[in-house]
């Protein structure tokens, strides 16, 4: 359940492409693009962006969904000559790569200032309500540590700038919205498998109630938001 619900990075985003100072002609090369969000805000702000995703169906999502910039498939871990670059930017790649300083590095190699974001920890990330609803039924949870972003930087020899923190609401318009992404995931469909959807859904909403107003449930989450020189 880490998708999250359409549009919820919007802040993320914001505070990237401000801290990096990404405007009119700046050159940014988005790292694991997926499809197209982040290239799509940053183009949005004048900059000229290239992106590059491991996923080949990401990819060609993201060129129909920002026909300005260009994608390509690439591993973020080996980047070759990119020719011209003045942001890389890794924005919630790290959780996906097999090496995280690695990528960091090879971003400092090819750009003078590097952009990365990463979840905050989990006891202030409330998406974590979906985990602990779900415990009955698939046992204790064993939450990965948010990762050290200062300490991956400067092991990756990079130099911080700013580490930020940034509040991104996941904003569900209805019980529906809720439950259908819960149940299509892998952790929903265990879940159901082992107690049926009755219970599940019983579950998750009495867990929910407290991020209910009217119809709508509203769920808090920090990310953390680093630019370093290399
Ligand atoms: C959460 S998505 C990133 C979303 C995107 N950066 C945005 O903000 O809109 C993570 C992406 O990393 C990609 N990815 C995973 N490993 C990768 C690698 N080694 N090189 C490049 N992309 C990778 C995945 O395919 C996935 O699309």
């Amino acid at each position: 359940m880490t998708d999250g619900p359409a549009g919820w990075a919007g802040p993320l985003h914001a505070r990237v492409l401000d801290a990096a100072g990404i405007g009119t002609g700046t050159r940014v090369l988005d790292l694991g693009c997926g499809t197209g969000a982040f290239a799509a805000a940053a183009v949005a702000r004048g900059a000229r962006v290239r992106g590059i995703d491991s996923d080949p169906g990401a990819v060609a999502r993201a060129r129909t969904a920002v026909p300005e910039a260009e994608f390509a498939v690439g591993d973020a871990h080996e980047l070759g000559d990119p020719g011209p670059v003045d942001v890389a930017a890794a924005v919630q790649l790290l959780g996906h790569v097999a090496d995280p300083r690695r990528v960091l590095a090879e971003a400092g190699r090819v750009a003078p200032l590097v952009a990365v974001t990463a979840w905050g920890p989990e006891e202030r990330c409330e998406v974590r309500a979906f985990g602990e609803a779900l415990e009955p039924f698939l046992g204790p949870r064993r939450p990965a540590p948010a990762p050290d972003l200062d300490a991956l930087a400067a092991a990756a020899g990079l130099t911080v700038v700013t580490l930020d923190a940034v509040v991104c609401p996941f904003t569900y318009a209805d019980v529906d919205d809720v439950l259908g992404p819960l149940f299509a995931s892998a952790i929903g469909l265990a879940a159901m498998g082992a107690a049926g959807p009755v219970a599940v859904r019983d579950a998750v909403l009495a867990r929910l109630e407290p991020h209910r107003t009217g119809e709508s449930y509203v769920l808090d989450n920090e990310f953390r938001v680093l630019v370093a020189r290399s």
